[in-house]
């Protein structure tokens, strides 16, 4: 049984007997080898903006310029909008940042390793020090400019958010999650996500808040989203058998959930620590839900 391969550089399919390939390759590079319209669906949290140092080159997140960092993911994704089927969608998982505020460092937390920074990009231009700086939608408006349709924006409201030590603002407890399509019609099955009314037995349509705990991975030391905000993004935006693509694949979240759900998946990680990690997992998905 082979449930994951890692290779480089291929456009080399899932097939039923391996339902999960992992490309261990930058984002750009690899996608660039994939013909058009191959995946029915994209299910993707990329790196967010100087909040993690990866410690690898050609990694994303780490710019100095904001307008660098947005210009480089509005490049990946107008490739994912090229592979996309016509009738595809992206649910694009993405967090905000504060300006420095001059600090050209940041000190690692206890629990988060990777949050350590050696450096700091400085306050882009037009925003003040405390800023929030709205990474989401810069994002989200720059992908509706290249032609995608933005459909929705969700907001995954996280009851068990990480305390902050601020005292002269909310604590933050919410990221925003997108809904993005290639075309104005396109494959989404609302009655694979509907939600319980209070009513018996009484369902609605999915509504925009979400509210899902984080779930720690514990062999990864980054930002892993949990498998219950992939799994309704999968349900709705694929079938069973679609082929889902993950550019920014971490730990395999993505993979875990298209096997559990009877899909397909193309990971793209360019960390070959992450790799590892994220082979281990579909491989352990595999036994779990396979056979
Ligand atoms: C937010 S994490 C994704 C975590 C993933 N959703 C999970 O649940 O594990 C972003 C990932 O993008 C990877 N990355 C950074 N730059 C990249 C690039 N240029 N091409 C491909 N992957 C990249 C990082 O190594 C990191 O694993």
């Amino acid at each position: 049984m082979i449930a994951a391969q890692t290779i480089r550089n291929s456009h080399y399919l899932p097939t039923e007997l391996e339902p999960c390939v992992i490309i261990e390759d930058d984002a750009l590079n690899a996608l660039n080898n994939f013909p058009d319209n191959t995946f029915q669906c994209c299910v993707t949290s990329p790196p967010y903006w100087g909040l993690r140092d990866y410690g690898i080159k050609d990694q994303i997140g780490a710019e100095m310029v904001l307008c660098d960092y947005i210009a480089k993911l509005v490049n990946v994704f107008k490739e994912v909008f090229r592979v996309l089927a016509d009738d595809g969608t992206l649910w694009l998982n993405i967090g905000d940042s504060y300006t420095s505020g001059g600090r050209t460092w940041r000190d690692s937390d206890k629990k988060n390793r990777g949050r350590g920074m050696s450096y700091r990009a400085p306050t882009p231009e037009g925003l003040k020090p405390k800023d929030l700086v709205g990474v989401p939608w810069r994002l989200a408006f720059a992908l509706q400019a290249e032609g995608w349709h933005l459909r929705s924006d969700i907001i995954w409201h996280k009851p068990n958010c990480q305390p902050e030590s601020v005292k002269d603002r909310p604590t933050r407890s919410h990221e925003y999650l997108f809904l993005l399509t290639k075309s104005e019609k396109y494959h989404y099955n609302f009655e694979a996500i509907i939600e319980p009314t209070t009513e018996k037995n009484g369902s609605k349509n999915r509504r925009t808040v979400w509210s899902i705990n984080t779930t720690p991975f514990k062999d990864a030391h980054f930002a892993v989203f949990p498998p219950s905000l992939v799994k309704p993004c999968i349900l709705a935006g694929s079938k069973e058998g679609s082929i889902v693509l993950d550019p920014f694949f971490g730990s395999g979240t993505v993979g875990e959930v298209c096997i559990e759900t009877g899909r397909r998946c193309v990971g793209i990680e360019l960390n070959p620590d992450y790799t590892k990690i994220a082979k281990k997992r579909i491989t352990q998905a595999n036994l779990s839900f396979r056979y």
